[in-house]
């Protein structure tokens, strides 16, 4: 008979700390991310979601503390023993691992949507321009866009340029996700069909960590929800139960606000 071990969570954060100028803006985060989880990350604005997610990616690196993706800290390697911050060429390539999708959509305004998906795979992992976009054609029939692989962003919605920033990420393949807000800067009734990319990907199985205010969605969407205030978490668990009966008083205001507010 053998025993199943149960899996290694794919991201492992472990009492990161970062200050950001005076301000201490992370104070000892803890959370994981299982295997083809949905982890929702809410709370007020300037509790450091940003930030954390920054760590994870290694756009910013942790004063103490780490991050692990995959079993790989994030930023470090270990040598004779001891870990070592990387070069950032290695860095780059524990990146390429790690969708990332903000708030402002980031894509390249001079390029028409078919360069924006295929860039990254030429440049980073080598694929060539007939492989690339052949897949970049199946990712945006996926996002609902197929027919907008020659149009530049400015002449989208941006409810087109963010699933086209999604689309963007998966076609590095990545092992995780990660969306900053990914509906804050759009108008309401945009709102839904990037949520519903959003869902669709969480269908497939992706391990994604999602800051959002959608209170709703993250109900419907999430494994796990965490709530963030002033550089800790401060609740995290089951989202059902977390987004529905918390227990600390700053999430209950925190929830009750977004409700009211209409997420
Ligand atoms: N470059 C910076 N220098 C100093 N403080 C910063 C900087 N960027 C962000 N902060 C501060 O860090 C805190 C957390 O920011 P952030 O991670 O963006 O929070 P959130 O995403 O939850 O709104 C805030 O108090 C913010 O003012
Ligand atoms: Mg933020």
């Amino acid at each position: 008979m053998s025993i199943a071990m149960p899996a290694a969570p794919l991201v492992r954060i472990i009492n990161v700390w970062k200050r950001r100028g005076q301000n201490l803006v992370l104070k000892g985060v803890d959370l994981d991310a299982g295997r083809g989880q949905v982890v929702c990350l809410l709370g007020p604005s300037g509790a450091g979601k940003s930030t954390l997610l920054r760590c994870i990616n290694a756009l910013e690196v942790a004063d103490r503390g780490t991050v692990e993706v995959d079993g790989a800290i994030i930023g470090c390697a270990m040598k004779d023993g001891k870990l070592y911050r990387m070069r950032e060429s290695e860095v780059s390539r524990q990146r390429a691992d790690i969708g990332m999708v903000f708030q402002n959509f980031n894509l390249f305004p001079h390029m028409s949507v078919m360069d924006n998906i295929t860039d990254a795979p030429m440049r980073v992992r080598g694929e060539s321009r007939a492989v690339a976009r052949d897949r970049a054609q199946d990712l945006l029939g996926r996002v609902g866009l197929a027919h907008k692989a020659d149009s530049f962003p400015r002449h989208l919605s941006g409810g087109q340029q963010q699933r086209i920033a999604i689309a963007r990420a998966l076609a590095m393949s990545p092992k995780l996700m990660l969306f900053d807000e990914p509906t804050s800067a759009l108008d309401p009734h945009l709102v839904g069909e990037v949520l519903d990319v959003i869902k669709d990907l969480a269908a497939t199985g992706m391990t994604m960590i999602i800051v959002t205010h959608e209170v709703q969605f993250a109900r419907e969407i999430a494994d796990v929800a965490a709530i963030m205030a002033n550089g800790v978490i401060i609740e995290a668990g089951e989202a059902k139960e977390v987004l529905t009966q918390p227990s600390h008083p700053i999430s209950r205001a925190f929830l009750a606000r977004s409700l009211r507010e209409g997420h």
